[in-house]
């Protein structure tokens, strides 16, 4: 780099996040037709969104303007799908740009922030460019939190931030409602996702955010309502800290699009909600088929996801075996999770030519 450009450094050696992939990449990697590929690598809602917003978005009017900068109708709709009053929710691009917004709002130089590998990527990824340090406290040998660890750390690092993740991911497991309960009464801010709570039986938190001063809850469009590229999210916040968070958000977060598409979707939740059933079925045919193949041990999950220890084979060499016949899962090159791979739940057709793969992968 020239000597006149002089970015941060931290940045310059820090490796790189490896998002997922399109569709079309992929297929261009494998050589393979866009339409021979199965996408379970992203816990993507293979469905779609509903069909309402494709005729929306059609239709889309004022795209010359900016979009509300408050995203008031949706909030609106938002409170009443949840619960909780529209004053207490703020909108973003994903919930991917709230986990940015609340460390802009929460870390100066140095302070701490807990995350419970193995877990979503994004808080340890983030952090540090907010110039948090994270301390990582491992989950245990079944992926539950290990609170004890937790409340230690966050004594000796007087820790500003925690994030959880519930259901977990990649895990799929929930946090118990004691081990909430204890956390909560630690001198810091508890911001728990719940990005997959759709698929799951227990309730959200989002309730209990308005009663707590010190829990934010995290929600997101992109997995239930299928609207991932169109990037919706959103945060239930406790009140004192919404005035705050106004004064740093971006004020056209939410696009026009995004907006239109997210009030659409929440007009069509009971439609929607069938699709959410679906999944959740074909997860739960995925967990036992797995459980009964010599290859795999799956994790119970309360999401549209599968975690699984291979055995007999390096996960690696399961990915790509399964990728060369077109169906794409996640692979981790990470601490504790070398040897696991996460399968999200498909439509019936897609799931079963997974198992049928998986059963040919067996005999062979
Ligand atoms: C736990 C968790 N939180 C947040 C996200 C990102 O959500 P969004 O698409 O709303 O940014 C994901 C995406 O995979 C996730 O797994």
């Amino acid at each position: 780099m020239s000597e006149k450009v002089r970015i941060r450094r931290d940045v310059e050696s820090m490796s790189a996040y490896t998002p997922t992939t399109s569709l079309d990449v992929f297929a261009e990697r494998l050589g393979m037709d866009v339409r021979d590929l199965i996408k379970l690598d992203a816990n993507e809602n293979p469905f779609g969104p509903s069909p309402r917003v494709k005729e929306a978005l059609a239709n889309l009017q004022h795209m010359n303007v900016y979009p509300d900068p408050e995203s008031g109708r949706l909030r609106e709709l938002l409170a009443a799908y949840i619960g909780v009053p529209m004053e207490r929710i703020l909108c973003g691009a994903g919930a991917d740009e709230l986990i940015e917004i609340i460390l802009q709002l929460f870390i100066e130089p140095g302070d701490v922030v807990i995350n419970t590998p193995p877990t979503f990527a994004m808080y340890g990824f983030d952090a540090p460019l907010y110039h948090g340090r994270v301390v990582d406290v491992y989950r245990r040998e079944d992926f539950s939190l290990d609170v004890d660890a937790i409340e230690a750390a966050a004594r000796r690092h007087r820790a500003k931030l925690l994030f959880l993740c519930s259901p977990n991911n990649p895990s799929g497991d929930m946090i118990e409602a004691g081990d909430i309960d204890r956390l909560l009464e630690l001198p810091l801010t508890v911001v728990v996702d719940e990005a997959y709570i759709e698929f799951a039986e227990r309730e959200s938190l989002v309730t209990r955010a308005g009663d707590e001063a010190n829990l934010i809850v995290l929600r997101t469009m992109s997995k239930w309502a299928g609207l991932a590229g169109l990037r919706v999210g959103y945060g239930v916040f406790p009140s004192e800290l919404m005035p705050q968070l106004w004064k740093i958000k971006q004020p056209y977060n939410v696009n026009l699009a995004a907006d239109i598409a997210a009030q659409v979707s929440l007009q069509d939740v009971d439609f929607l909600m069938t699709r959410v059933e679906t999944l959740v079925k074909e997860r739960t045919r995925m967990e036992i088929a797995f459980a009964e193949l010599p290859m795999l041990s799956p994790y119970p999950s309360q999401s549209n996801f599968v975690l699984n220890r291979v055995i007999g084979m390096s996960a690696e060499e399961f990915r790509d075996r399964l990728a060369g016949a077109g169906i794409i899962v996640r692979y981790y090159n990470k601490p504790r999770l070398e040897d696991h791979i996460r399968i999200s739940a498909g439509t019936p057709q897609q799931v079963d030519r997974l198992l049928q793969l998986l059963t040919q992968l067996t005999i062979s």
